[in-house]
């Protein structure tokens, strides 16, 4: 979601003038668009603002003026924080308030030196004042729905994305056919809990993900389809069907499980068990035998014993995960989970990430080996890293390297995949 919304911030600025710089001691403006799911990633702001802040003084000694910047669910959390941590930042706008930057710049313009900001739940749809939304690539996001109501007791999204809101199915509708046109063969729908997506269409009739996923099926020239994040408890029958019915969809789906503990589950507040989550799997791989499934895990959630740590451990080899992502618990102010009394020492977190990441890499590399000798269709994105290289995606998401011209980028080429590591899948064109 938060590259999702760096490119619509560019395509703000854009649209007022701004061009990128080459370097960021060119740069006249700097902006910042950030994160607060866990506190590393928040702490990250602070080191590169003062890296900034140097960069603002030599640019000042040359006359030139810096404008600061920063964006996203930092700013929503911990909006007072920046300002006395970081008292040369010139504005700070939340996830929901940034296409008031145009706004926000000129009134920089005329008054220099005091910060503004901005943390506003606005009552309008940001979706609604943001310039259209055209492809940059043969694969694009589209924000359909934002927010959360889930409040799973460790998540601060709630409170920095706000309730959940859907965007309507025509706007859907019309901002795909305009990426399609443009160029875009891929769209990848976004949201927090993209699944329990419910936009109004034209009669005022609210409508589920699985509607708008045969709706968008039909754009002629959209080749494939994702969407991202999905919460399990809200995987409906009708969205299995997808997976069964739609060539476009991808046979690829990410759905967070965090514990495999029934009692974690409980204290997380995850209105699932491990038990129901695993009946969904069953369906998903009845409806598409080929699915390949990812997950998120937390490590350490308050009260986590050596035997939930190993309930979790139990699933990933029972799901069978192709790839997932997993962190260590982060403690995040406001969130209820925060406050519990039996926190897991920082020592065993760690022991238990490190086992849980061994696991799921040699999973993630035993899948990738598999797809030597495979045909695979890539969308390729951009040049590799090695002189005459170029990458793509393959249905499963996997990063796929072949020797290629750039004519083959943002087209989705068969590709026989001859190594597969863990992070990549090496191919030949055919
Ligand atoms: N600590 C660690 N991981 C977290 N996530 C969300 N909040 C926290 C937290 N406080 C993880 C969840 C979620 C992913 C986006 O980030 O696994 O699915
Ligand atoms: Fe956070 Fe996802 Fe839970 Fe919502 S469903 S509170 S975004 S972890």
């Amino acid at each position: 979601m938060n590259v999702y919304d760096s490119g619509r911030i560019a395509d703000i600025l854009e649209n007022m003038g701004y061009i990128a710089a080459e370097t960021i001691q060119d740069a006249d403006l700097i902006l910042f668009n950030t994160c607060h799911i866990r506190e590393k990633a928040a702490e990250k702001l602070f080191s590169d603002l003062g890296r900034i802040e140097i960069i603002k003084n030599e640019r000042a000694e040359k006359g030139l003026d810096t404008t600061i910047g920063v964006v996203g669910c930092v700013v929503q959390a911990e909006d007072e924080q920046i300002s006395k941590r970081a008292p040369y930042v010139d504005f700070a706008t939340g996830p929901l308030t940034y296409y008031r930057l145009p706004e926000i710049l000129q009134k920089i313009a005329r008054k220099k030196g005091e910060c503004i900001i901005d943390t506003d739940f606005p009552a309008e749809s940001k979706f609604d004042y943001l310039p259209q939304n055209k492809a940059k690539g043969g694969c694009s996001y589209l924000a359909i729905q934002e927010g959360c109501n889930n409040f799973c007791t460790y998540c601060i999204v709630p409170y920095t994305r706000g309730v959940e809101t859907s965007r309507p199915i025509e706007d859907v509708i019309n901002e795909a056919k305009r990426l399609v046109e443009t160029g875009t063969l891929e769209i990848n729908l976004l949201g927090q809990n993209v699944n329990s997506y419910h936009g109004e269409d034209s009669a005022g009739k609210e409508r589920s993900l699985a509607y708008l996923l045969n709706k968008l099926a039909e754009i002629e020239g959209l080749q494939r389809l994702r969407y991202t994040t999905s919460y399990p408890a809200d995987v409906t029958d009708e969205l299995i069907d997808c997976h069964r019915n739609l060539k476009k969809l991808m046979p690829y789906l990410h759905l967070p499980l965090q514990s495999g503990s029934d009692k974690i589950l409980k204290a997380m507040n995850r209105r699932h068990t491990s038990g129901q989550y695993l009946e969904v799997i069953e369906k998903l791989k009845e409806a598409n035998p080929d699915i390949g499934l990812s997950s998120d895990f937390i490590v350490g959630f308050p009260g986590e014993t050596d035997e939930d740590f190993q309930a979790t451990m139990d699933m990933v080899k029972k799901v069978n995960y192709i790839q997932a992502f997993s962190f260590k618990y982060s403690r995040r102010a406001g969130t209820p989970a925060a406050i519990y009394p039996n926190q897991v020492d920082e020592k065993i977190k760690k022991e238990r990430l490190e086992i849980l990441q061994d696991q799921l890499f040699s999973q993630q590399l035993r899948f990738n080996k598999d797809c030597v000798g495979k045909i695979v269709p890539v969308l390729f994105e951009s040049k590799g890293r090695k002189n005459g290289e170029i990458f793509g995606r393959s249905p499963y998401m996997q990063t796929v390297v072949v020797k290629g011209g750039d004519d083959n980028i943002n087209q989705i080429r068969q590709v026989e995949i001859i190594k597969g590591g863990m992070n990549s899948l090496s191919g030949i064109i055919k």
